[in-house]
């Protein structure tokens, strides 16, 4: 039997790209021990199990992983309970409440980070902004006090750590079980107090909503706020750092954005189906389903290679190479983060905060490349991506005129 390449291993980590194209072009379908999942990499299979129009598959047991460090969130629901949560929670991310309550948010979280570099003429867009950038943005939506944005940053590390702990380092898992407790502690008082005093911010929105006479009681609403951390930081973190790294690899395409903002939200589109910041997505099968000439048993976990997806010869030509102005890649309008890329995945789990993402890597491109515009990379550095689930640049330190120069 053909053996599938250890995605848990350092050198899967070190260039996961080589072992994509071999699974796409060899085993489309492959049983992997370690993870006990049946691994696809094809675009056309990927697409099918997230769309799911058969119902076919179904939310994986992602309980092993999250609950721990966020207890119960929209992720691990499936069915009507997930529908419902859905419905609750979405309205919040578009809209007027996007455009008017969060952009502003958004544009003051962007330029205050910017403004305690810009005079400098250097900085690491990656410690410095990106993965500060949307855990400022997700704390202010929440009208949580800014005195706490510093407290509100250590407990995103420590659960993207936790999140990303593959080897199983004790101390990380203990740092990652005592923030749901601190987060816990924090959030629950000023929900309950929130209820009480209702304001224009995300918190109250989630304290307000209700369908179908169905509310979220303070757990809920603490767990879809720890779920913000992860899904709404590290992603968009991720996705920050790789547009950059992507654009100052490609000086010329960065001139072109510099000279065409309109450019932005293709490089935006181009940057998640290069090098998305999720790689891996887990489903579960509900009956025994047929993928690429071979069979998944009912009752599966299935491991779907979003990484591998983006890069397939059979959707995208040159798939390899990062093209702003490529042709194939097809985003739907400007009011939709939709393309064709799988980097939001589809179907019912389709990112609830893609809009949200979408405006802030936008506004910020925007601002940064304002505020630096001869951005270069530090002489004779490489950007290195780092992770397996989620992959982004380590660093990527940068240098400029500084502002006022
Ligand atoms: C779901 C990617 C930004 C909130 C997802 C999923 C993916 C994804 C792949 C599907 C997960 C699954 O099916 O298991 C991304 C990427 C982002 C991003 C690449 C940035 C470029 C955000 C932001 C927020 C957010 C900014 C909110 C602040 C969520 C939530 C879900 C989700 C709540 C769960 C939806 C559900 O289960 O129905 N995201 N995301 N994401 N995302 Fe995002």
């Amino acid at each position: 039997a053909q053996q599938a390449p250890d995605i848990l291993s350092p050198e899967f980590a070190a260039d996961p790209y080589p072992a994509y194209t071999a699974m796409r072009e060899k085993n489309p379908l492959i049983w992997h021990e370690a993870t006990q999942s049946y691994i696809i990499s094809r675009y056309d299979d990927v697409e099918r199990v997230f769309k799911d129009k058969k119902s076919e598959f179904t939310t994986a047991n992602y309980d092993w992983q999250l609950e721990p460090v966020h207890g119960k969130t929209i992720l691990q629901l499936s069915g009507r309970e997930h529908a419902v949560r859905r419905a609750l929670v979405a309205p919040a991310f578009r809209g007027s409440d996007l455009q008017e309550k969060f952009l502003p948010v958004i544009e003051r979280n962007s330029l205050a980070l910017i403004d305690a570099f810009r005079e400098t003429g250097s900085a690491d867009i990656v410690s410095d902004y990106a993965t500060r950038f949307p855990v400022n943005v997700i704390a202010d939506m929440l009208g949580l006090d800014k005195a706490d944005h510093g407290r509100f940053h250590g407990w995103y590390t420590a659960v993207i750590a936790f999140l990303g702990n593959l080897s199983g380092d004790a101390e990380v898992t203990a740092a990652g079980e005592r923030t749901r407790r601190e987060f816990a502690e924090y959030m629950i008082p000023i929900i309950r107090d929130r209820r009480d005093n209702l304001g224009d911010d995300l918190l109250s929105t989630l304290c307000a909503a209700e369908v179908d006479g169905v509310r979220m009681s303070d757990e809920d609403i603490k767990a879809f706020c720890s779920l913000l951390l992860a899904a709404g930081g590290e992603t968009t973190d991720k996705a920050i750092a790789s547009i950059l790294a992507n654009l100052l690899m490609n000086p010329e395409q960065l001139a072109a954005v510099h000279e065409d903002r309109s450019l932005i939200p293709a490089a935006f589109a181009e940057t998640l189906r290069y090098t998305p910041p999720v790689h891996m997505i887990m489903r579960q099968s509900a009956t025994e389903v047929e993928v690429s000439g071979g069979t998944i048993p009912q009752g599966a976990t299935v491991t779907c290679l979003i990484g591998a997806a983006n890069r397939d010869e059979r959707r995208y030509g040159n798939p390899d190479r990062f093209d702003i102005f490529r042709d194939d890649l097809t985003t739907t309008s400007a009011f939709s983060a939709a393309a064709d890329h799988l980097a939001f995945a589809l179907g019912r789990h389709f990112c609830v905060g893609a809009l949200l993402a979408k405006a802030e890597v936008e506004i910020g491109m925007n601002q940064l490349l304002d505020a630096m515009p001869d951005l270069r990379l530090a002489d004779g550095f490489d950007p290195v991506e780092q992770g397996v689930f989620t992959r982004g640049p380590q660093s990527l330190p940068v240098r400029f005129t500084p502002a006022g120069a």
